[in-house]
């Protein structure tokens, strides 16, 4: 099991893998604050850049998992880099059923709740791993402008417009699952350049270097059309952010 070979050279010179900066995700940090030793489990955790930076800023310790073991050779490096390889663990698997031996502080799913097929699914799949009065952090899309009609929520790259929620919807959402939302914090339309802006300079570079890949023509054609389509929808329409609840 592994994920397929195009996000990995989309993403290749991302530490994020989600339309938030390490700015938004050192600001989540400062403003939960953990405590020296807590535990993390990270479901879906890509390079691990939560865990890596969260252990060498705060102290805690944890387990990221993921499906992608490029992803997962990156965070092994990156918690050398930051000196924290003896307090944060990387397991290659799938997330959608994992449930930590032990509780934990934190547990979150940063971008990828279609590991419990969709939000309450997650925080059900989450609450199994978490100690008693723990946070969880979900990271999740919602409309930041409501789609006209279907065609548009299909150019944002959603199945249909029911696919996500707006930010007042997906609060109560959270709400009517039982918990409380106790922090969050949003990506901007900037942070979104950040994402998916930085994919095209990776793709530009990785087409340049491999252009009888059999890959090539299905990232060029996204090459070419990517920019104006990230502009006129995805930037404009898609808000995202991290939630950060608590049982009630
Ligand atoms: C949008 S990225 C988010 C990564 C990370 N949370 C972050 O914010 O940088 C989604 C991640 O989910 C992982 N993934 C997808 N399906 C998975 C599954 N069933 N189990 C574990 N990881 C999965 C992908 O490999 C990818 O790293």
């Amino acid at each position: 099991m592994d994920l397929p070979r195009s996000f990995t050279i989309r993403e290749s010179g991302h530490r994020v893998l989600n339309p938030f900066t390490i700015e938004k995700l050192a600001l989540l940090g400062q403003a939960i604050s953990p405590s020296p030793g807590t535990r993390v489990l990270d479901l879906a955790c890509g390079k691990g850049e939560l865990l890596c930076t969260w252990a060498r800023d705060h102290g805690v310790t944890g387990t990221g998992v993921d499906i992608s073991t490029v992803f997962l050779d990156a965070a092994r490096a990156r918690a050398v880099e930051l000196g924290v390889a003896d307090r944060v663990g990387f397991v290659h698997g799938d997330a959608s059923g994992h449930v930590s031996d032990d509780p934990v502080g934190i547990a979150a799913c940063v971008g990828a709740t279609w590991i419990g097929s969709g939000v309450p699914g997650t925080v059900g799949l989450l609450r199994r791993s978490l100690a008693p009065g723990g946070m969880m952090l979900i990271g999740e899309p919602y409309w930041r402008r409501e789609p006209e009609d279907e065609a548009t929520a299909k150019a944002c790259g959603l199945s249909r417009a029911d696919d996500l929620l707006s930010l007042p919807e997906l609060l109560t959402r959270f709400g009517d699952l039982g918990c409380d939302v106790v922090e969050m914090v949003l990506a901007d339309q900037d942070s979104w350049d950040r994402y998916a802006a930085a994919q095209w300079l990776n793709i530009r570079r990785w087409l340049d270097a491999n252009p009888e890949d059999e890959l090539a023509d299905e990232l060029r054609a996204e090459l070419t059309t990517g920019p104006v389509r990230h502009a006129r929808y995805q930037r404009e329409y898609v808000g995202w952010g991290v939630f950060v609840l608590m049982d009630r």
